[in-house]
Formats: structure tokens, sequence, C-alpha cells
């Protein structure tokens, strides 16, 4: 398909690098389309591990690749990844393309982020403090500085004088902070802007181009359907849009480019931070799932919270996103257990059972799980999934309304089952 959304359908960490790194291959152009060096993404590559945080999985497979809008930059993460990339043997320059418009993320963001979890204590997000939300906050309010800035010395100089100036009275004064040396701050960042220069375009015409030449794009979501700004489980939630229509904005492009969207989940749900989550696992079970799926953070190398497969919020990930089929990723983690539970429906405080995911806070922070158990397989899945795990795949699949098109059965890029 010509322009393809890869979205992550849980709490982010489904899987998708693989996911995309998979279809890359196929693929002419791969753009990441929100969020920035919070993102954390592993790919195995003939026996050689990647862990990638900003930059587009596609540049691993060679293939040219775009930074859109909607994204915040960390330069300096970027070009230690560039670098990084370079020195094991890939091109980057001509291949990477970077928006103009998105937003860099500055280091009195990430001081900013880290200043005011700490200051949250028990009631804090438990963000990646990168320094996201702080710089898409300076976005919104229009004080940011954007990729195209990097491009005049002059005009650099003038927002950092600016922002520092403003950032240090928060930082010293609210959060008892040290303050930025603005020179220091100045030399080092004209440094990083000359290096990234040469990698700036206008990606929404870059995008359209490809489009109508019949090219195919791929689009890559970071973070997932439930950390989206507007619809995930706010407060405890990313400061972007990963759900699918924010490919659409990010790259300036109509939402009727999109022909399909695959959504990436888990064959069971993890989630990092804070916040409500019904399906998380209690009692020994727990340990053995975050063992076998090694499920401690990319970025933060933070224990993440394991939980049974919750199809009440993957239905709404169907829905939020338009997803037309699926990825279910790291089945193998549950060849182990003989029994699987799943959440099917959700038990409100009021004692009304729900398929659909609570519109309102309360009733999602206090719902229940409502289990149905599966038969599990309790055995290796090799080439060909054991009948338990068809059936499984299967109860998702009638559950959702959508085919199941990959299943993931380990870490590298050729474990991956193609279905149907
Ligand atoms: P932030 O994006 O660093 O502001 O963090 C906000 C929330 O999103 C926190 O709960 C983080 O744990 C979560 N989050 C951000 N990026 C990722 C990711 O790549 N995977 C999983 N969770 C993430």
């Amino acid at each position: 398909m010509p322009a393809t959304v890869i979205v992550g359908a849980q709490w982010g960490d489904e899987g998708k690098g693989k996911i995309v790194d998979l279809l890359a291959q196929g693929s002419d152009l791969v753009c990441r389309y929100q969020g920035g060096p919070n993102a954390g993404h592993t790919v195995v590559v003939g026996g050689e591990t990647y862990k990638i945080r900003q930059i587009p999985t596609g540049l691993i497979a060679g293939k040219r690749c775009a930074i859109g809008a909607g994204c915040v930059v960390d330069p300096a993460v970027l070009i230690a990844e560039l670098d990084e990339l370079e020195a094991r043997g890939h091109r980057t320059r001509g291949l990477l393309f970077v928006s103009g418009n998105a937003h860099l993320v500055m280091p009195w963001h990430v001081a900013l982020d880290g200043a005011r979890e700490r200051r949250l204590g028990n009631l804090q997000i438990g963000t990646t403090r990168r320094g996201i939300g702080p710089a898409y906050a300076d976005k919104v309010t229009r004080i940011g500085i954007r990729v195209q800035d990097l491009l005049d010395p002059k005009i650099l100089r003038q927002k950092l004088e600016l922002a520092v100036a403003e950032k240090n009275v928060w930082l010293q004064r609210v959060y008892e902070h040290d303050p930025f040396d603005v020179e220091e701050v100045v030399s080092t960042q004209l440094r990083l802007a000359e290096r990234l220069a040469p990698y700036v375009e206008d990606t929404s015409l870059l995008v359209d181009a490809a489009l109508r030449a019949g090219e195919r794009v791929l689009f890559e979501g970071a973070q997932g359907t439930l950390l989206d700004l507007d619809h995930g489980t706010y407060p405890f939630v990313t400061s972007s849009s990963p759900i699918a229509a924010g490919a659409a904005v990010s790259f300036g492009i109509g939402p009727n480019r999109i022909d399909e969207v695959l959504g990436v989940a888990k064959a069971y749900v993890t989630r990092v931070g804070e916040g409500p989550f019904p399906s998380e696992i209690v009692g020994p079970e727990h340990a053995r799932v975050q063992a076998l799926g090694q499920e401690f953070g990319t970025v933060t190398g933070r224990e993440r919270r394991c939980g049974w497969l919750d199809l009440v919020a993957l239905r709404f990930a169907v829905r939020v996103n338009g997803i037309t089929s699926l990825a279910l990723t790291k089945l193998d983690v549950l060849s182990e257990f003989s029994d699987l539970p799943v959440c099917v429906r959700y038990r409100l405080p009021s004692g009304t059972e729900t398929a659909d995911f609570p519109a309102h806070q309360s009733d999602f922070h206090h719902c229940r799980p409502v289990f149905e158990v599966l038969p599990g397989w309790a055995t290796p899945i090799e080439h060909e999934l054991p009948r338990a795990a068809k059936g499984y795949v299967s109860f998702v699949e009638d559950a959702l309304g959508v085919p199941v098109t990959l299943v993931g059965t380990g870490a590298a890029r050729e474990h991956v089952l193609a279905l149907g």
C-alpha cells in the first residue's frame, strides 16, 4: 500500500521498531511523525542490536527517512545517533530529512521536566525526563525554537538568549535549579546547528512528491494510543499525538492520503510510568512475564508494568486510529503459560460491565477487569502457530473485527510470522 501508518495500539513499547524495520524493507520513505528522544526503539539486525530514540528506524534499513513537524528534536541526541550509525557503516547524509518546523528540545526543557516531576512527588507522571512536555509546551505557547532557526546563526543566538533569560528565572526561582550560561548554550547550539543544517528539508513537499510518484511511504508512530495527549489516559500521557491522524498533521498531507493503518500490540500489555492499568497482573506471574518479555525500558531502563491482553483498550485503539490490520508482537512470551487470561470487559464502579473504553477518567481509574481465560499452548513457537496460539489470535480478531496479519515470535527481524 502506498501510504501506511504504523501505530502503537497500547501504552507504547509494543515492538513497533521491529515491525517498522520489517516493513521498511519494502518502503521508499519512512517518516517519524511525533515525539522525540522519549521513544526507544530496539531493532535487531544480523545479530546486531540498535537502540535508537530520535531517528526513524528506517535509516537502519538504508531507506530515505523524514522527521515531521509534529516531532521535537534534541539536536545533541540526534547528532550522537547519526554519529553512531555512521560509525557502524550506515549512510545518513542524503537519506535523512528533518522538517524545519519541528521544535527543538533544549537543555532547559530536560532540566524543567526533571524538576517538575520531582516537585510533583507522588503525583508525578513518570515521564522519561527527556524534556518532551516542556518542549511541546513552548511550541503551543508559541515561544519555541524550531529546527529552521538553526539555519540562521543570528536568529538562533537571539532566540537562545531570550529563552535562557526566561527559563533561568523559572529554574532558579521556582525549582531552585542552577541557571544556564547563555554563552555556553549559544556556542554548543551553534556547533550542533552546523551539523544539522544539511538535514533540514520541507518534509511536506517531500512526502507529497513521494506519494505522487507512487512510492511506498511508511509513517512510524512512537509511544502509543493510550499515551495520546487528546485521547489517551490523561494526565498520564505524552505531549504529542501518537494516534494515526497525527501522521497527516505532522507531515502536512491530507488524511485521505493514508491508505492503511497497521496497529501494533503486544500479545499482553505493558506500561511504564504512572497511571491506571486495569489488566495489570498481580502475583508471581507478573515477574515471570516481565522476565520472559525482558520488560525494561529502552530509554530509561525502568521496569515496565505487565498486564494480560486488554481487548477493551485494544478495541478503543482500533476505533481512534482506524486500524485496518494488527501486528501481535511477543506471542512467544506467552508460550510458558498454560492459562491465558484476556480482559474482555471492564466492570465499572456502578456495577455495569462495558466492552467500550470508558470516556470518563473516574470510570477508568476505578474499573475492574473481567477476564476470560483462554488455553495456553505451553510449547515454543517455531515456524507455525500451535493450535491454541491460533485460537488466541482468532479470539482477538473476532473481538476486534480486524485481521491479525503479523505475529512476533522473537526479537530478531526474521522472527515474525505472516498470517493469512
Ligand atoms: P514523556 O513522553 O517523557 O513526557 O512521558 C509521558 C508518559 O509517556 C510517561 O508515562 C512515559 O513513561 C510515557 N512514555 C513516553 N515515551 C514512551 C515510550 O517510548 N514507551 C512507553 N512509554 C513512554
